[in-house]
C-alpha cells in the first residue's frame, strides 16, 4: 500500500516535532512525512529525536507560513506530487494587557496563527479538491473556544481559525476532504516559554496599577496551570492519531476533557454572562470586588 503523504508545519519543536516523529516511526511505514520548519538551523532537535532512523519516511523542509513563496517552494519538493494529510500546527502566543501591544506585534500573531494557516490551506487545497481526497488537521486551542484574559490577540487569532475551519468543513465534505481541529489545553512544549509577553518589570508600559495587579495574578495562575495541569505531547499525538485514523473524522477533537465544562457553560448560557463570571472566578480568585481596586 502506498504511504499516506503528510505535511506538517512548525516541526522545530513541540507538537509538530512529536507528531512528525510518531508518524515517521510507524512500524508499517504507513506515512511519508514532510516535516517543515521556518528555520532549518533548528532541525537538529528533530534529527536527534528520530536518531537517523527514518531516512525513507521523513523529509525536513524549510517553510515559513508567513511567506507564500516558501510554502510554494516546500510544495514543489514533495516528490509524490500530493499531500494526503495537511497538518497546520505552526503558531505563536502573545500575552499581556491589550493596550501594551503594538499593532505590529498584533499583526505578527495574526500573520502566523490565522493568515499562516489560511495561506497553507489555500496552497494545498486545489490539488485536494481535484483529487476529491484529503484531510486537513489544525492544532486548535482552548483559546479558540473560550476567551481568556490577557490573551485577547491570541484568542482572536484562534477563534478566527475556528471560524475558517468550521466554514471550510461544510463545503469540503462535498469534496471528500475532512477538516479537523485538535483542541488543546496547556501542553508541555516551548510554547509558554516562547510566547511574547508584556513584562511586569517594564514600568515604561502603559498599564494602570489595577491592570498590573490583575495581570500579576493571571501570570501566577498561568504558571501554576502549566506546571500542574499541562499535558505531554504524547497525549496530544494520541488524539491526532485518532483523527487521522478515523473513517469519518470529526470537526473537533478535545485533548483534555477538563476544558469541556467551560465550553458547555458557554453553550448553555448564550448571553455570555455565566462564562465571564465563572472564568473570572477561576482566574482571579478570590474575586476582586471593586473596592480592591488600586487605581
Ligand atoms: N503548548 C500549548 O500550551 C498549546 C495550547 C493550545 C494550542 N497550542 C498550539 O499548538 C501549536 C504548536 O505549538 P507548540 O505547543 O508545539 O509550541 P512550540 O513548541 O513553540 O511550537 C510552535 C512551532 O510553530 C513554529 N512557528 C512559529 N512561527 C512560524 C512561522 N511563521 N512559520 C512556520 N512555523 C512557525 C515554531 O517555529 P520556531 O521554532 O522557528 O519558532 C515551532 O516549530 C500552536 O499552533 C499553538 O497555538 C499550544
Amino acid at each position: 500500500m502506498e504511504p499516506k503523504v503528510v505535511l506538517i508545519t512548525g516541526c522545530s519543536s513541540g507538537i509538530g516535532l512529536s507528531l512528525a516523529v510518531n508518524l515517521a516511526s510507524n512500524p508499517s511505514k504507513e506515512y511519508k512525512v514532510y516535516a517543515t520548519m521556518r528555520n532549518l538551523d533548528k532541525k537538529q532537535r528533530l534529527l536527534e529525536t528520530v536518531r537517523g532512523l527514518h531516512k525513507d519516511t521523513m523529509v525536513i523542509l524549510q517553510m515559513d507560513v508567513t511567506d507564500h513563496q516558501s510554502i510554494l517552494d516546500a510544495k514543489s519538493k514533495v516528490t509524490e506530487d500530493r499531500i494526503d494529510i495537511l497538518v497546520c500546527n505552526a503558531g505563536v502566543g502573545l500575552m499581556g494587557p491589550l493596550e501594551t501591544h503594538s499593532i505590529d506585534t498584533i499583526r505578527g500573531v495574526l500573520e502566523v496563527n490565522l493568515l499562516g494557516t489560511i495561506r497553507t490551506i489555500q496552497t494545498f487545497l486545489p490539488d485536494m479538491k481535484t483529487r476529491r481526497h484529503g484531510r486537513i488537521l489544525v492544532t486548535g486551542s482552548m483559546g479558540g473556544l473560550q476567551g481568556l484574559p490577557f490573551n485577547d490577540v491570541y484568542c482572536a487569532s484562534k477563534f478566527a481559525v475556528e471560524g475558517a475551519c468550521e466554514s471550510l468543513a461544510i463545503l469540503l465534505q462535498h469534496f471528500n476532504i475532512h477538516v479537523s481541529l485538535i483542541e488543546c489545553g496547556p501542553v508541555n512544549t516551548d510554547f509558554y516559554m516562547n510566547l511574547k509577553r508584556t513584562e511586569l518589570s517594564d514600568d515604561q508600559l502603559e498599564m494602570d496599577a489595577y491592570t498590573r495587579s490583575l495581570y500579576k495574578e493571571y501570570l501566577k495562575h498561568c504558571q501554576s496551570v502549566f506546571q500542574n495541569a499541562a499535558q505531554d505531547t504524547d497525549d496530544i499525538i494520541q488524539v491526532y492519531l485518532e483523527a487521522i485514523q478515523a473513517q469519518t473524522p470529526l470537526l473537533r477533537y478535545y485533548t483534555n476533557t477538563a476544558l469541556l465544562p467551560m465550553s458547555n457553560l458557554k453553550l448553555s448560557s448564550l448571553d455570555g454572562s455565566q462564562y465571564i463570571k465563572a472564568m473570572s472566578k477561576l482566574i482571579f480568585s478570590p474575586p476582586n470586588p471593586n473596592t480592591d481596586a488600586q487605581i
